[in-house]
């Protein structure tokens, strides 16, 4: 027997607001992502305080949204909370530049897309709906059914390629009416909007997709939860509580589908970046643990485990916030937890009791503590393949649930050669070493992982940047970051690696 079990779910990954287009076709509504910029092209320039001038090419770089505030009218950075402005509404500004509007218009080219998909032998695609395809306002009480339409024929294109969907419910975007309205996840009434956009898709396409992801990267809200959770204010109870509501949503809906589709497996999802203490000095490891438990784990241990973890409850009261909790949300949360785990995964961190004069580097959500031992990516992401097979070990051993790892990949330029080729060597090479430490994880350590669906299968946006020279995908896409481009698509070299991979089960990697 191999490395990978017979039935391993190899495939890839995309989110819809970063690749559908098409933000006003057939009835859709405007979502939170679709206020967002390309990193650069804002005729608006946000500075962070306190950011070192050596970091802040990286920030030039990040999205922002468009608000209006009154009569004002002004943008923040996206992923940045402390940008967020004290009131205002995000909005469509004349002269921006949106790119979520087109993106690689996969809307028009789903079939094209799959088909390639299943050129190399994807078994699984991993995918979102646009909840306001579905539920333009997100409160409204009938669905629009030309948007459950579209994705009845993204399912069935896959199927009838022989690859199974996976479908999460929310990746990064939700009505832009209930940010508007009253701060999205904030208010305990957008769990009654989602459970009933969830309801809806469940029963719509119980037939076609059996593994469901509920939200994307639920611990990245803490951030900036605008993007994630349409919050857009930058007061901590309210992202605490947002963060909440959507732990609570979560098992609301898993549970729902437990009762009415025993055939479902339905995960949560969180971004997983285990940090390594910076020296062997206790204080070092103390902080790894206490600050990797409450960023990452408070997430897996109420979805997972089914209940508040007590470090949790002592850090809110600390901070004197106390979170909306109702009678019945314990036994909720008790009741309601995920099948599996699905991760995403670029990197590693590191920890340090005083951090004030280490080296740094950039990544989505800010500055990090640079390791000296790892080479980084051109964006300042740290590249570290063994760390993968550290986190998985470390998810499995709390856990002890199968792990998906639904994003992995490299964002970096590619070059169009004049005969329509990209010689991607530098992504296969990261894909190969990283896969390489999968197979290590599941053979040597026994860690039970499902399914590996490296981010992004075609090039899209950039959820940080805007940007899609920021490219991932093993397909790429003739579109430049002012949304210039034929979009026509060329399979990258990755794209045949990645074909022989799968074939061979994941036994051939050269
Ligand atoms: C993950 C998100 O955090 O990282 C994706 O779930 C995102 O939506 C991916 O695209 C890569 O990040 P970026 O900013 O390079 O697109």
């Amino acid at each position: 027997m191999g490395v990978f079990p017979e039935n391993f779910l190899w495939g890839g990954a995309t989110a819809a607001n970063q690749c559908e287009g098409a933000f006003d076709a057939d009835g859709k509504g405007p979502s939170v992502a679709d206020v967002m910029t390309c990193g650069g092209l804002s005729r608006f320039k946000v500075t962070v305080p306190g950011i070192p001038p050596e970091y802040e090419h990286y920030f030039a770089k990040m999205r922002y949204v468009t608000y209006r505030k009154g009569e004002e009218t002004g943008a923040c950075i996206a992923m940045k909370k402390s940008t967020y402005p004290n009131g205002g509404q995000p909005d469509f500004l004349e002269g921006e530049y949106y790119p979520g509007k087109r993106a690689i218009d996969f809307y028009h080219h789903y079939k094209e897309d799959i088909r390639l998909f299943a050129e190399m032998g994807f078994k699984c695609y991993r995918m979102s709906i646009a909840w306001t395809r579905i539920f333009p306002t997100g409160e409204e009480t009938r669905p629009n059914e030309a948007g459950l339409a579209f994705y009845d024929s993204v399912f069935d294109e896959c199927l009838r390629h022989g690859i199974q969907p996976v479908v999460t419910l929310s990746h990064y975007e939700m009505p832009l009416n209930l940010c508007r309205k009253w701060n999205g996840w904030a208010d305990r009434r957008t769990i009654d909007c989602f459970e009933r956009y969830a309801k809806t898709v469940f029963e719509r396409y119980s037939r076609k997709v059996k593994y469901w992801l509920t939200f994307n990267e639920v611990n990245s809200i803490v951030h900036g939860g605008y993007m994630n959770a349409g919050v857009f204010s930058k007061r901590d109870e309210d992202l605490e509580t947002a963060a909440y509501h959507q732990m609570l949503a979560a098992a609301r809906v898993v549970r729902y589908a437990h009762s009415h589709y025993p055939q479902f497996q339905v995960g949560c999802m969180i971004s997983y970046d285990p940090p390594y203490p910076y020296s062997a000095k206790p204080e070092d490891n103390l902080e790894a643990l206490l600050s990797f438990d409450s960023k990452t784990h408070y997430y897996g241990d109420v979805m997972v485990r089914g209940f508040l973890p007590e470090y949790k409850r002592k850090d809110l009261a600390r901070k004197g916030i106390t979170l909306p909790i109702r009678p019945g949300d314990e036994e909720m949360l008790a009741q309601g937890g995920a099948d599996f785990i699905a991760i995403s995964y670029y990197q590693t961190s590191v920890a340090a009791a005083h951090s004030d004069n280490l080296d740094k580097t950039a990544g989505n959500l800010g500055q990090h503590i640079a390791n000296p031992y790892l080479e980084k990516s051109e964006w300042g992401w740290m590249i570290d393949p063994v760390g993968l097979r550290y986190a998985l070990n470390l998810l499995y051993d709390r856990y002890h649930k199968p792990i998906f790892i639904v994003e992995n990949g490299l964002g970096a330029r590619d070059v169009l050669e004049p005969d329509g080729t990209i010689h991607d060597d530098y992504r296969i090479d990261y894909l190969r070493r990283h896969i390489r430490e999968l197979g290590k994880a599941i053979s040597e350590d026994g860690v039970q992982v499902m399914g590996y669906t490296p981010w992004s299968c075609i090039d899209i946006i950039s959820c940080s940047t805007g940007q899609i020279s920021k490219r991932y995908g093993f397909i790429y896409v003739d579109v430049d970051d002012a949304g210039e481009g034929s979009l026509k698509r060329y399979p990258k070299d990755s794209f045949y690696w990645y074909q022989k991979v799968i074939r061979s089960n994941g036994e051939d990697l050269n």
